[in-house]
């Protein structure tokens, strides 16, 4: 088992700690979610995509793709097979996984390297955009959200999916300490590394509250609400950019 320390507070140092951290969890990225989650993980992807009100055709991009379900999920959907769906990833060992996953979606998906905060489209590239789990990730949130913006089209939807913060104090309470002993110690048998799931538990529960995402958001010129999902144990954004 090694160690690592937590999680620099520097933009740069963060990048490299992300990376080193997926680089090494990506084999197992998957079996984590669906163990860790009991499966839901999957159903608040479905979710995700439902509130999106993708309609065939529509160019998406799911940022952060990681092994990417969030995308198939979305080319599954686009059923007429001309839209284009895109998932993007900094991670070599991430995109190893979700572009190994690909099977009769009728809709291409491309996998492409790329960072979040400095993604390579054009500005109003897309009709809808996505990001699962990582804007925790990200070294600057406002920036993330702000590029995001950028090569969303004008009246197209960002969907986040986060993980939570229940508001009932006894869920919170019992959800974070979940966090730090059973996601732990599923992330240790699954991996053999302990210290991802470390850095997991503590960057949720030191993540931005729902109402300040939904700030955050309409700070950056979206127009933005906020869904729980399982009782706040996720949380759903929904994000216009005005037409
Ligand atoms: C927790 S995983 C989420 C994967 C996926 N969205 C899902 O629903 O499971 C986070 C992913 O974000 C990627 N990531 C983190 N920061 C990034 C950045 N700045 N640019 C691109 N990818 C990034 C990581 O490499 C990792 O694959």
């Amino acid at each position: 088992m090694t160690s690592a320390p937590p999680a620099p507070a520097v933009p740069q140092e963060k990048s490299v700690f992300i990376q080193r951290l997926f680089t090494t969890i990506a084999p197992r990225y998957d079996w984590f979610n669906r163990l860790a989650s009991l499966n839901l993980d999957q159903r608040w992807r479905r979710r995700a995509v439902a509130a999106s009100e993708l309609t065939p055709g529509m160019r998406v991009l799911d940022v952060c793709t990681g092994s990417g379900d969030l995308a198939l999920m979305c080319a599954a959907a686009q059923t007429s097979g001309r839209g284009i769906v895109v998932g993007l990833d900094f991670n070599d060992a991430m995109l190893h996984t979700a572009s190994s996953k690909l099977r009769g979606a009728e809709t291409a998906v491309w996998w492409i390297r790329g960072d979040a905060q400095r993604l390579p489209f054009a500005s109003q590239s897309f009709d809808r955009l996505f990001i699962g789990f990582s804007t925790r990730n990200l070294s600057d949130v406002s920036a993330g959200v702000r590029e995001m913006l950028r090569v969303l089209k004008a009246g197209g939807r960002l969907v986040i999916l986060e993980t939570g913060r229940p508001s009932n104090p006894v869920v919170r309470a019992a959800y974070f300490a979940a966090l730090f002993t059973v996601a732990r110690v599923v992330g240790l048998l699954v991996t053999g590394r302990l210290w991802p799931f470390t850095y997991l538990a503590r960057s949720v529960k030191g993540f931005l509250r729902p109402d300040q995402m939904v700030a955050l958001l309409t700070a950056s010129g979206a127009r933005a609400w906020y869904q729980p999902l399982s009782w706040g144990i996720a949380s759903l954004y929904v994000a216009d950019k005005p037409a």
